[in-house]
């Protein structure tokens, strides 16, 4: 399972870069406004030359004629660019092209299963249900994930790769896993907490001052 991060902080993506962890960047709009960055462009190349995998910039238009420009401009910035754009029949659009063409491209706003058969009949690298949108409207965001995935195993000539998306806590990406979503797209603070068991911590401090009792060390004295 690929794990990619979603946001546009500079800062934190190169944080968790060096974890060796991270496949991958997702970034949306509101993301890059809550950056805080001037210059998305730039934001976009730089991200990329931290980041081997792939990098998502969505489009700003919604008409086809723009969105295609945009998404043929955002494509050229890097080789590791997907071009994420709307699920709408524009949207789809535009992913036919550019996939067409060899381009990464990112469906996302994807709530339903028909939807997601559109996005891979478009040949999308990703399709983004959003699960965390779901739940909060008292649907079920992962019982879209797993519809998507029997649907998608059921053809293998989809080669669209389920991305979830809007992800709010660590059981969201257990039970993305258990489902066999091929990727997750996950804010920061829950990559933190993806690590995180009161039982990791007890244990090493038990270890931590078992081994100081002992005396030992593990490593050589250095010669002086
Ligand atoms: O990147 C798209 C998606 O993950 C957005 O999540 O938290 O705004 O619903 P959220």
């Amino acid at each position: 399972m690929k794990f990619f991060v979603d946001t546009a902080d500079l800062t934190e993506i190169k944080e968790l870069a060096a974890t060796g962890l991270l496949d991958g960047v997702t970034t949306n709009p509101s993301l890059v406004a809550k950056s805080g960055a001037a210059n998305f462009v730039e934001l976009i190349k730089d991200i990329c030359k931290t980041v081997e995998g792939p990098v998502s910039a969505e489009v700003a238009a919604t008409d086809y004629e723009t969105m295609l420009e945009e998404g043929l401009y955002l494509a050229k910035l890097a080789k590791n660019v997907a071009v994420k754009v709307p699920l709408t029949p524009a949207g789809l659009k535009v992913c036919k092209h550019l996939s067409g063409q060899g381009t990464m491209v990112n469906v996302t706003l994807c709530f339903s299963p028909a939807q997601a058969i559109l996005a891979a009949k478009a040949g999308a690298t990703f399709v983004s249900p959003f699960v965390g949108r779901l739940d909060d409207i008292g649907e079920n965001g992962m019982q879209l994930i797993a519809d998507i995935c029997q649907i998608y195993a059921q053809y293998p000539e989809f080669k669209t790769e389920v991305l979830t998306a809007s992800v709010r806590h660590p059981q969201h990406v257990v039970q993305a896993a258990l489902m066999g979503s091929h990727v997750a797209t996950i804010p920061p603070s829950i990559i933190k907490q993806l690590f995180a068991h009161p039982l990791t911590d007890k244990g090493l401090a038990a270890f931590v001052a078992d081994w100081q009792k002992c005396g030992q060390k593990i490593l050589p004295s250095k010669a002086a």
